[in-house]
């Protein structure tokens, strides 16, 4: 039978408590040992139960494949935590919410409040860095998992709180929220499974984002990378991060962080690079295609910046909606990847499958930007006998259908 809300809630507390006593951390040893043996479902949850008890059995296996999971971004630091399936979907990425809270803190800030905190990630991070950090939920699983986990990496300068944020951020005065001189919102951008787009849906909304921006001057706000720029009030910095050539997150800074009008964050290898722009650079002028093309890192599109990179690069956009710069020689530059163009058509499936065979092209990856093509199929629909490869770019340029057929990315 199913359970209510709060007391599916009230169950979970209880695993994840019993998680956490020295019986609860052997079971989820032993999960963890059968999921690295590759051990099926059934069979690792019969062996749980005989060895561990029914009690512990289910919550260690289900814990232990969330920590799995959590490996790819927590590092080995996954073993210590405790996850569920929700909470890591909401988790940002820890090396991000560390730079997050280095920054944050250089004003000054002693104290933070981590509003909407999860399963702690941005609170660990605040905490690490040294300051009091009041993590805020009003979801019982969220304040657990944060009690649970800062507790397992010796954090003690954290207070979890229930509370609503949407409240604590109308009662903010003189600069501070839930007795904090700083704070973190991430409001949940998810309902149902599915991504919420609209910010007046978020939880809390983004009327709360805004009175935060307002009321606190040392903030930063976590906000979904597609923000729309007019969105940002005048004289907060907005920043986007990608991380791998994958936009991964977008911050709000507050007055007091505040250093610039747009910021591009790259984060490849470890390194990170920077630009920043203090207003409005404007659009890159439009030229037709040259004999180079380049993919704007998604970190540089967002931002609004591509213009100052195309300047340096002596490059121009394909058509004034796309996203591509081209240019007549290779860039040498993190913002962009470059390919030679060896011809520009006019989409047409059977001439560009003719094209490709008559140059021994087998293998293709198909990138597209303004095309509803489904780049996967098309690519099944041009592979071939021969043994050579090729990039295919379908997009737009001067508003019509175009395929670019591009040299593979070397070096
Ligand atoms: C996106 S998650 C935070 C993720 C966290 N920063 C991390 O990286 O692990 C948002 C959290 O805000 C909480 N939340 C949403 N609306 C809230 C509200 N009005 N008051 C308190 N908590 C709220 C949700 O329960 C959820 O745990």
């Amino acid at each position: 039978m199913d359970r209510e809300p709060d007391e599916q809630a009230a169950e979970t507390v209880r695993q994840l408590r019993s998680l956490a006593t020295p019986e609860g951390a052997a079971a989820l040893s032993r999960a963890g040992e059968l999921l690295a043996g590759r051990t099926d479902a059934v069979t690792a949850l019969s062996r749980l139960r005989a060895e561990v008890g029914a009690d512990l059995a289910g919550p260690a296996w289900g814990v232990a494949r969330q920590r799995d999971k959590a490996r790819a971004s927590f590092g080995a630091e996954a073993a210590r935590l405790l996850f569920t399936g929700d909470a890591l979907e909401q988790a940002g990425r820890p090396a991000l919410a560390d730079r997050r809270a280095a920054r944050l803190l250089t004003g000054g800030a002693t104290s933070v409040a981590d509003l909407g905190c999860a399963a702690g990630t941005d609170t660990m991070a605040l905490a690490r860095a040294g300051a009091r950090v009041v993590a805020v939920d009003r979801d019982p699983v969220a304040r657990e998992l944060t009690r649970l986990n800062t507790a397992a990496l010796g954090l003690t300068a954290v207070e979890v709180l229930d509370a609503d944020v949407v409240d604590l951020v109308a009662a903010a005065a003189d600069g501070r929220v839930a007795g904090c001189d700083s704070a973190v919102l991430d409001p949940a951008r998810r309902s149902g499974g599915r991504r919420q787009l609209d910010p007046d849906r978020w939880s809390p909304p983004w009327s709360t984002v805004t009175a935060l921006l307002d009321r606190v001057p040392a903030a930063v706000v976590k906000v979904a990378p597609g923000l729309d720029h007019d969105r940002v009030p005048d004289g907060i910095e907005a920043e986007w991060v990608s991380v791998g050539g994958s936009i991964v997150e977008a911050l709000l800074w507050g007055r007091e962080p505040s250093r610039t009008w747009r910021r591009a964050t790259l984060v490849r290898d470890g390194a990170v690079l920077e630009l920043t722009a203090g207003a409005d650079p404007g659009p890159a002028p439009v030229a037709p295609v040259r004999g180079w093309l380049h993919e704007p890192d998604p970190a540089l599109i967002r931002s609004g910046l591509m213009s100052l990179v195309a300047a340096e690069l002596d490059a121009t956009l394909v058509d004034p909606t796309i996203a591509y710069l081209t240019s007549d020689s290779r860039a040498d530059s993190r913002w962009v990847s470059s390919y030679r163009v060896t011809e520009v058509l006019p989409f047409n499936l059977k001439k560009l499958k003719a094209l490709l065979r008559a140059r021994g092209v087998g293998r293709v990856v198909v990138k597209k930007r303004g095309s509803p093509i489904e780049p996967e199929t098309l690519a099944r629909q041009l592979r071939g006998p021969g043994t050579g490869s090729a990039v295919v770019v379908v997009t737009r340029v001067a508003g019509a259908p175009t395929v670019l057929v591009c040299e593979p990315l070397s070096g």
